[in-house]
């Protein structure tokens, strides 16, 4: 199969424009920007698009051979991925092993890096607008964006996926501190993995010191993320 994908452009983000190449599938390409801070800060990041691109396929793939379905269909090798189109739910799914980020602001009485006595998971509405506000499962339920049933289920993949991530992570020497996820429902009604597994969405650790977006969040040029990108990549065993 040829990997000149082509589509019309659907969705254009802050790091990610989303083509759709028919009913079935769409094609996901990473950008060379990285941006933080709502998109306030933003540089030009050459090479990122496809370490990016890497992580998520490499990640998927772990994920895929535990049985996680998730929407990886195949890669260029370069920036862009095709992935299966779903119907997605506009909610982010974040899991957390220690205190980190966006909890410590709403939560100061816990120390940034304690590690928590089991995952936590939270859930924020997609919306750039409201700044990704975290909402209850009761407000997901009711605005009908998934069932109770659908929630559990969700929470429980999200649990298992922390599991692999973590057992794959902490063998290499890395801390998984926290990630994010998002999910589809295929053609069937499946519950399917989708967007991405990079640094962008995932903090990691070596020795404390940090090998994702955070560094680009707390001053570190592009370049420096970048290297760091490829460090991980390193790592992690991509090629
Ligand atoms: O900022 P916060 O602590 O809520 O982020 C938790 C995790 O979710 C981090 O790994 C971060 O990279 C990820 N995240 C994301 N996209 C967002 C918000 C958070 O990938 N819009």
């Amino acid at each position: 199969m040829s990997r000149n994908w082509t589509g019309e452009l659907i969705y254009e983000g802050k790091a990610k424009r989303v083509y759709r190449v028919n009913d079935e599938f769409l094609v996901m390409e990473f950008k060379d920007e990285v941006t933080a801070f709502d998109g306030a800060r933003k540089e030009h990041a050459p090479s990122k698009g496809k370490l990016a691109a890497a992580q998520t396929v490499f990640l998927m793939g772990l994920l895929g051979k535990y049985g996680i379905r998730n929407h990886l269909v195949d890669w260029d090798g370069d920036r862009k991925i095709l992935v299966r189109s779903l119907r997605m739910i506009p909610i982010e799914v974040i899991v957390r092993n220690y205190a980190y980020g966006s909890f410590l602001k709403r939560m100061p009485l816990v120390k940034s890096m304690t590690k928590f006595s089991k995952p936590l998971i939270e859930f924020h509405l997609k919306s750039d607008e409201l700044h990704d506000p975290l909402i209850t499962t009761d407000d997901i339920i009711e605005a009908g964006l998934a069932s109770q049933e659908q929630l559990n289920e969700i929470m429980g993949i999200a649990l298992r996926i922390n599991e692999i991530l973590n057992n794959y992570m902490a063998s290499k020497g890395l801390t998984l501190v926290d990630f994010k996820l998002e999910f589809g429902f295929d053609k069937s009604n499946n519950l399917v993995l989708a967007d991405e597994l990079s640094g962008d969405t995932i903090r990691v650790l070596i020795n404390g010191r940090h090998l994702d977006k955070e560094l680009f969040r707390r001053g570190s040029s592009s370049a420096d993320l970048v290297k760091a990108y490829e460090e991980m990549n390193k790592i992690l065993g991509i090629s």
